[in-house]
């Protein structure tokens, strides 16, 4: 089932107001004039799929997902190419996951064909919404779903609603390319083996925000998380993975169940080799990351994600003490892979990967 019946907005935004905001989007703070909405019963799949005006939600106090919290999200964007076109960056990679997160959520799998379909729907109807090609802002899309049936008893939901969000977005860190710092956090952990840390859950979202709080109060943007059975393996940070640059190679902690496979990470293991550097997958640990920093051969320290895209880390504080990264600065090798990315994603250079996904 891949048709969705389209109901536009009678009333969509002016055009005043859409550029005004298309100035300076921000991340997440303003969204377009439509969404997709599908709903799935037990016994009858998917159904009355549709495009309709970006609209409020009316949930029934006892509505299942505000209780015991089945809830899954994608992130993924759509960029402005060159040409004016439009096109979405691995959206069947996001689709996969969002199937990966729903079995482990014990919630039903959407179907490739009506994800793409669905967030290809939304990206045609408000395409004015997507940003001008040049800068680096895009339309970020957020498919998601909730169990919406109404009841206490703790068990799989027979009633979901699947819905695509769209929301223009500038930097995810306001400021441009600077280098955030990074509290290592040693006793709360994010996600255990056989957890959910590797579905994109709103749950692993909640639990990292006392570390998020305590990251700030040590002067810090985001948190590092470790593993946690022997607190010494680097995982990943709340909403994006980590990469080690040593010299010419980058190192990448392996993906052991309980951090998210980030699709940014994934496409870069194959940037950078197309870029002539090594990439690989390994066990990194925070010993490790801070004696090879001292002893000069881990040269770079990067995050990515799909809402922050590449970003430098500077700032590296532990409860024992602090370093810092590449002198602080954006390292080269960091910045050539994040260009390189961009350039894909924009349509400036080649997708031999066959990557970007035309939608208008
Ligand atoms: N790790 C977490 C916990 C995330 O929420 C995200 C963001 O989606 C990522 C990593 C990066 O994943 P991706 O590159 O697919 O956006
Ligand atoms: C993304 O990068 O798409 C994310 O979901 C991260 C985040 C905004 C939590």
């Amino acid at each position: 089932m891949t048709t969705i019946e389209l109901k536009p907005s009678a009333r969509p935004l002016a055009d005043a107001e859409r550029e005004a905001i298309l100035a300076d989007p921000g991340f997440g703070r303003h969204f377009t004039d439509h969404m997709v909405s599908v709903r799935w019963t037990e016994g009858r799949g998917w159904h009355d799929a549709e495009l309709v005006p970006y609209a409020p939600l009316s949930i029934d106090p006892a509505n299942m997902t505000l209780h015991y919290a089945q809830e899954i999200f994608e992130g993924l964007k759509a960029y402005r190419r060159p040409d004016g076109s439009v096109a979405t960056f691995r959206p069947e990679a996001n689709a996969a996951r969002f199937r990966a997160s729903a079995r482990r959520m014990a919630m039903p799998e959407v179907p490739d064909e009506l994800f793409v379909a669905a967030c290809d729907a939304l990206v045609k109807q408000d395409q004015a919404w997507v940003p001008a090609h040049g800068g680096e802002s895009s339309l970020y899309l957020r498919p998601f779903m909730i169990a919406t049936e109404v009841g206490l008893g703790v068990r799989p939901a027979k009633e979901y609603l699947f819905l695509v969000i769209a929301s223009p977005a500038g930097a995810y860190f306001p400021g441009g390319v600077k280098p955030v710092s990074i509290w290592i956090s040693e006793d709360r952990v994010r996600a255990v083996p056989g957890g959910v840390g590797d579905a994109k859950t709103g749950g692993n979202y909640a639990a990292s925000l006392l570390a998020q709080a305590e990251a700030a109060q040590h002067g810090c943007a985001q948190v590092a998380y470790l593993d946690a059975v022997e607190h010494k393996w680097v995982e990943e940070l709340g909403g994006m993975n980590l990469y080690f640059v040593y010299g010419n190679k980058i190192v990448t902690p392996t993906l052991t169940g309980s951090l998210l496979a980030g699709i940014t990470r994934d496409s870069l293991l194959k940037v950078a080799r197309d870029l002539g550097y090594e990439s690989e997958e390994s066990r990194v640990s925070l010993d490790q990351w801070r004696a090879d920093t001292e002893n000069g051969t881990l040269t770079e320290v990067f995050a990515c994600g799909t809402a922050a895209v590449i970003t430098p880390v500077g700032t590296v504080k532990t409860a024992s003490g602090e370093w810092t990264q590449s002198g602080g600065e954006a390292g080269e090798v960091t910045m050539k892979l994040r260009g390189s990315l961009l350039d894909i994603q924009t349509g400036k250079a080649e997708d031999k990967h066959g990557w970007m996904h035309g939608i208008v």
